[in-house]
């Protein structure tokens, strides 16, 4: 028979006299639907939220779906949403949350869940396929001479910015855009999208242009810059200062600024079409990175 430490209490009432208890409020269910569920534990020096979803997982519900792996950071697998904000599991210290009520953690609410605190995220996956990739420019004379492109180290860090990202979504999860209205997903590609279109639309050695994609088939200007993506991104991206308005500026230049239209004409800058690239793209190559036969649109999330 079950101890008092592997009982669920779903009261949310304090443990033995004098132990310090902590009660964690996790949502449990599936797509039909779930709730909140208490459970109280005795509280441990230096934990973070992780542990204690594990040691809820060793001791009162061992059927408990939660999705880690590296419970350092890097992974960005262990996605929630703890006392309503988007973070990493493992990233959130206990003695960070209030301790005089229940920290509740639930599954990104912009995801279709998939268990508990598992979400379906392939969405994501869905967007990734229609970011058409890297696409060097032919390399000049100069550059055949010596070898090989030459970058400024100003480029590489602008771009190295945008590496950091570890895929949790959590910026994803956090943008109204989906968020609150799920009919967009087909027509948007999300922060982390426009921090990737960013990263290679800045790459001074890539020669697609994805600005019109960006625009017109990626919802770009649905982004109304409240910078939530930023606040959340557990890598400190600064998704919407140095991608989203950058991008929205060079679309602003494509379409209305004559003087850029024609500095790039004199200067031969104009860069080809995403679907150019992408009738020019190998056959085989990463699902991630591989452009759609046709770059156009978004399809939505795959529901089961
Ligand atoms: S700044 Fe734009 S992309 Fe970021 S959360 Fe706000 S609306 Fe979404
Ligand atoms: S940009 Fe930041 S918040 Fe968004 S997926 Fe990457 S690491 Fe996560
Ligand atoms: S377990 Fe890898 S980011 Fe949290």
């Amino acid at each position: 028979m079950a101890d008092d430490t592997t009982t669920p209490r779903t009261d949310g009432g304090a443990g033995a006299a004098g132990e310090r208890t902590v009660t964690m409020r996790l949502w449990r269910g599936d797509a039909s639907g779930g709730e909140f569920v208490d459970y109280v534990l005795p509280a441990v020096e230096g934990e973070v939220v992780l542990d204690v979803v594990h040691r809820v997982q060793a001791t009162l519900a061992p059927d408990l779906a939660c999705r880690w792996n590296c419970k350092a950071g890097k992974c960005g697998s262990c996605s929630t949403e703890i006392n309503g904000k988007p973070s990493l599991m493992c990233m959130t210290r206990m003695d960070t949350l209030p301790t005089d009520e229940a920290i509740t953690v639930a599954p990104m609410k912009t995801f279709p869940v998939l268990r508990d605190l598992v979400t379906d995220v392939s969405y994501n996956y869905e967007v990734a396929k229609r970011i058409p990739p890297f696409n060097p420019r032919p390399k000049t004379d100069d550059e055949v001479a010596a070898g090989g492109y030459r970058m400024q180290q100003i480029d590489v860090e602008r771009s190295q910015e945008f590496r950091k990202c570890i895929e949790c979504y959590l910026c994803q999860d956090v943008c109204h855009v989906i968020r609150d209205h799920e009919e967009n997903k087909t027509a948007y590609a999300g922060p982390r999208f426009f921090a990737r279109s960013a990263e290679l639309e800045m790459h001074p050695l890539d020669a697609t242009d994805r600005r019109e994609l960006l625009q017109e088939e990626q919802g770009l200007n649905k982004c109304n810059i409240t910078k939530c993506c930023t606040e959340v991104c557990p890598e400190h991206i600064k998704i919407t200062d140095n991608a989203i308005i950058p991008l929205k500026e060079r679309v602003v230049d494509a379409r209305y600024d004559p003087v850029a239209w024609l500095g790039r004409k004199i200067l031969r800058r104009t860069k080809g079409t995403a679907a150019a690239a992408a009738a020019t793209a190998p056959a085989h190559g990463p699902a991630a990175v591989q452009p759609a036969v046709e770059v156009t649109g978004i399809p939505g999330p795959q529901r089961r």
